[in-house]
């Protein structure tokens, strides 16, 4: 739909450490759509997606990968849209834009320096669905692409453990490590449907659900000559259950903290890093933004695996601007399978220098 005001999403109150975020931190308004200035253009959005640092904007004293949003601030987002009036030469109407869009129908935009964090650009060949640009050939593409394969320095013949698998960026890693010729690719997750999909759908060889089993036992029993390659996306007890299963030189690439970072513990330090010694491994934290100046290299490997068949597009599609809160909700609650992604209106029948069937 094409709304006739600009409706949005403001931050109306920060959750407190134990509550679940979701709409009542959020308030719904809407106010005429702006008009651009000269070097400004219009943007319409497409579509949105939720990921789980969004919920580290709205704490106070949060270390969060972005600066935290003011109350009454429209909810920070990225997404991607289409330009619908523009005073900028370069950002012709029609073109398809991705870049941080907020919680809204339309957002004013204009191009951003090398050194803009949230990099945004036109997509000069906008491949369909529009969403891939936020999952696979987005942000949940590179992060995997870069935690896997520079911080988790991946080789062929490892064995690589994912926890988190069957997320947005989870799922990508995967696909990433089994094309990238890994011995064995295990998955934990949180639910035996989301186990099946990892083994049916994307090919991993092995799962564990963190809910129903025990899981350092099974990383042990995966694992005989121990873990290569460990991309945490979750942290806590299952980042300490994979510390105490490591190869000798394995590496640990830190991508994500959910599962203690947005709940209100007590959280105990992961013990067993001191197998990191024993095994002379190497953990290390990572930020997708501090790749976007390499971004090129992994879309257009992202692209060529999809186009091969090799890379799945793995999204999990709700629909309607007023669900943003509660998409952004089910990321906390296991809700989602692959990329989350909130459609706020449809693709458009013409996507314009349309390359790529
Ligand atoms: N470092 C970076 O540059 C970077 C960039 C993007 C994202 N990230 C991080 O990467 C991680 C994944 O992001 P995403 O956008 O792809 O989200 P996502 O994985 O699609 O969604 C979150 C998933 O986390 C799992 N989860 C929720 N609570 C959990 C808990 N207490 N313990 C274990 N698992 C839990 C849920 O799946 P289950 O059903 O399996 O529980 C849920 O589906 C997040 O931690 C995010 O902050 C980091």
């Amino acid at each position: 739909m094409t709304a006739d005001m600009n409706r949005q999403w403001r931050v109306a109150r920060y959750p407190k450490p134990e509550e679940l975020i979701g709409k009542a931190h959020f308030e719904w308004t809407s106010e005429p759509i702006a008009k651009p200035a000269d070097g400004q253009f219009l943007v319409r959005t497409i579509c949105l997606a939720p990921v789980p640092a969004q919920r580290g904007y709205l704490e106070k004293s949060h270390h969060s990968f972005l600066e935290n949003l003011a109350i009454g601030e429209v909810m920070r987002g990225r997404g991607v849209g289409q330009i619908i009036a523009s005073r900028h030469p370069d950002y012709p109407e029609g073109s398809i834009f991705v870049g941080s869009l907020g919680w809204q129908d339309y957002s004013l935009q204009h191009p951003r320096g090398a050194e803009f964090v949230f990099s945004t650009k036109k997509i000069k060949n906008p491949l369909r669905p529009l969403s891939m640009e936020l999952g696979i050939l987005g942000q949940a593409g590179a992060t995997a692409y870069f935690g896997l394969l520079e911080t988790g320095q991946m080789k062929a013949g490892d064995n690589v453990l994912i926890s988190g698998a069957a997320g947005g960026v989870g799922s990508a890693a995967g696909q990433i490590a089994r094309i990238k010729g890994a011995k064995q690719v295990v998955g934990i997750t949180g639910a035996d449907e989301k186990c099946r999909w990892l083994g049916d759908e994307l090919g991993y060889d092995a799962t564990i659900n963190y809910k129903t089993e025990n899981v350092g036992e099974r990383i042990a029993e995966l694992f005989p000559d121990g873990i290569d390659v460990f991309f945490d996306n979750v942290g806590g007890d299952i980042l300490n259950a994979a510390l105490g299963n490591l190869a000798m030189h394995a590496r640990i690439a830190i991508c994500g903290f959910i599962a203690t970072d947005y709940s209100p513990g007590p959280h105990h330090g992961p013990i067993n890093y001191q197998c990191m010694v024993y095994k002379r491994a190497r953990m290390e934290g990572f930020v997708v933004f501090d790749y976007w100046d390499r971004y090129a290299e992994a879309e257009q490997d992202l692209l060529n695996w999809h186009n091969e068949g090799l890379l799945k597009n793995t999204e999990d599609e709700d629909e309607g601007l007023e669900n943003m809160p509660a998409a952004l909700a089910s990321l906390f609650t296991g809700g989602n399978i692959g990329v989350k992604i909130l459609r706020v209106s449809p693709d458009p029948d013409v996507l314009p220098q349309e390359k790529f069937k």
